[in-house]
């Protein structure tokens, strides 16, 4: 299997392209079996840019909005300590939406996401991420659509980075022991 090098790391195959390709359409076939009127779908900038583009073509629900937020978080006043924002929300106000991750780990970043949106008066929210590691998972946020399960190892490509490198890779790799 092709091992390849990012910094001072190296990572081997770990779900190549096609079972990516098989993964995201079992998702979509599922999203598409439920029936969600009028879908806003939100994806989580950056990691999840290759897994919407690739979602996005097999969904087939009317009226589907696609959009792209990022969560930003800054120090705000000394009483204040971390804001959380999500940039890149504009009215979306009664809507259905589907957020869409690339990976749940902790599900520390989910559960900031999903706080911020409720603050929006949406509708509903689904969630549906590429992969989940349950062993890391410390909330109790129900996840509605998973592609694969793994175990805690760290992961590269497909969206996904190390130290913002390997987003571009076309399989996903995890670390070399
Ligand atoms: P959480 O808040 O712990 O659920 O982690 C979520 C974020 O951490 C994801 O959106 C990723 O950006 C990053 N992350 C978690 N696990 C991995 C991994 O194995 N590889 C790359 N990024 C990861
Ligand atoms: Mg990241």
């Amino acid at each position: 299997m092709e091992i390849i090098t990012i910094l001072d790391k190296k990572f081997e195959v770990f779900i190549d392209e096609n079972e990516i390709s098989n993964l995201i359409s079992t998702i979509a076939d599922e999203i598409n079996n439920s029936n969600i009127e009028n879908p806003l779908f939100i994806g989580i900038m950056n990691g999840s840019f290759l897994f919407c583009a690739d979602l996005m073509r097999k969904i087939n629900l009317k009226n589907s909005e696609v959009s792209f937020v990022k969560l930003s978080s800054y120090i705000g006043t000394k009483t204040s300590g971390i804001v959380n924002e999500l940039i890149g929300i504009n009215n979306i106000s009664g809507k259905n939406v589907i957020v869409l991750e690339d990976i749940v780990d902790t599900g520390i970043t989910l559960e900031k996401i999903i706080t911020l949106l409720k603050k929006e008066d949406v509708n509903d929210i689904k969630i549906a991420t590429l992969l989940f590691k349950p062993d890391s998972y410390k909330k109790d946020f129900k996840i509605d659509y998973i592609g694969k399960y793994i175990g805690n190892d760290f992961v590269v490509g497909y969206g996904l980075d190390y130290n913002e490198l390997g987003r571009n890779l076309k399989h996903i790799y995890k670390l070399k022991n």
